[in-house]
């Protein structure tokens, strides 16, 4: 057996409005950890699942079939370790069915970690395939706007036509991100089941160029253009209702200057972007208009460059 070699990968805000599916950014301060090490067996086991508490997961399975750590990693091992065996330890710090890239940041914390175990470790971009198989499991669809962020941080676009590629976006200075993850949950598979199969042409029309105005925005520092693109007109309409808080930490944020806010994937948890002097206060802000809507809460920070996945000493 070796030692255990540790990596901590971050939650991630999937779609970021404009981008279904396609953009994502990785957010600072909250991720998930995973140990792995090379076991005899070959193939990889789950020897434990602990949730944000410490404590051992109460539902999350340690079957390796069913646990988006071990399918990245299995996935892995099959195109770059046969024969090899790895035993993981999965350590939560992102709440489940959070909308904030709960599997994504297993999926990705393992394939790290694993890839630290191999003969010949790969770039980090070429493990974005291995962790996709986690994150296929958990939300029933091929998308890498959790998975890609998570990987190699910041903002990022990564469209499914164009998988396996990941295209690092420029970010606008002085801008951060506030997420608020409401006390609630919303299943990704389902919510993304339920969603309309066809868009109609002028709102398909009306989202491409809000996606290329905000990347265009990035891309010049116009901060006044990013606000004036930060919409989502095709899915946030759909789902917005099963969130209870939504229209008032939507509202909260408006009121506090926000450039823009909407769902963080598929909810609950809801993001702004706004100029970093007013994030403090924004996150106050939001945080205040859940909590009145008898809703508990937590929120978080970040820049817009978050560093990605990277191994860690404990
Ligand atoms: N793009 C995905 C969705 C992200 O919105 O369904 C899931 O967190």
């Amino acid at each position: 057996m070796s030692d255990w070699v540790r990596a901590f990968a971050p939650a991630s805000i999937g779609n970021v409005a404009v981008g279904f599916d396609m953009l994502g950014l990785a957010l600072e301060g909250v991720g998930d950890r995973v140990e792995a090490r090379r076991v005899d067996t070959p193939g990889v086991t789950v020897a434990e699942v602990r949730g944000i508490d410490g404590e051992l997961h109460p539902y999350l399975s340690t079957n390796s079939n069913e646990n988006t750590a071990s399918i990245a990693a299995q996935a892995l091992l099959d195109a770059h370790g046969p024969g090899i065996g790895i035993e993981l330890k999965v350590h939560k710090g992102v709440p489940l069915q959070s909308g904030m890239g709960s599997s994504a940041a297993s999926a990705v914390a393992a394939v790290v970690a694993v890839n630290a175990l191999l003969e010949t470790p790969l770039a980090a971009d070429a493990l974005l395939p291995f962790a996709l198989e986690g994150e296929k499991y958990a939300s029933g669809g091929l998308h890498a706007d959790n998975v890609a962020p998570s990987l190699v941080g910041g903002l990022v676009l990564c469209p499914q036509v164009l998988l396996p590629a990941i295209i690092r976006l420029p970010v606008p200075e002085g801008v951060s991100a506030v997420l608020l993850h409401p006390d609630l949950q919303v299943n990704t598979a389902h919510a993304r089941k339920v969603l309309t199969k066809s868009v109609p042409m002028q709102q398909w029309i009306d989202q491409q160029g809000l996606l290329a105005s905000f990347i265009a925005a990035c891309a010049s520092n116009d901060i006044a253009l990013m606000g004036r693109s930060l919409r989502d007109i095709v899915i946030e309409p759909q789902r917005s209702a099963s969130v209870a808080c939504f229209d008032a930490v939507t509202k909260a944020a408006q009121k506090a200057g926000a450039l823009g806010s909407s769902l963080s994937g598929s909810g609950p948890s809801i993001f702004a972007l706004c100029k970093s002097g007013d994030a403090r206060n924004m996150a106050s802000a939001m945080e205040h208009a859940c909590r009145a809507h008898g809703i508990a809460c937590q929120s978080w920070v970040s820049s817009m460059n978050a560093p990605g996945a990277q191994l860690i000493e404990s």
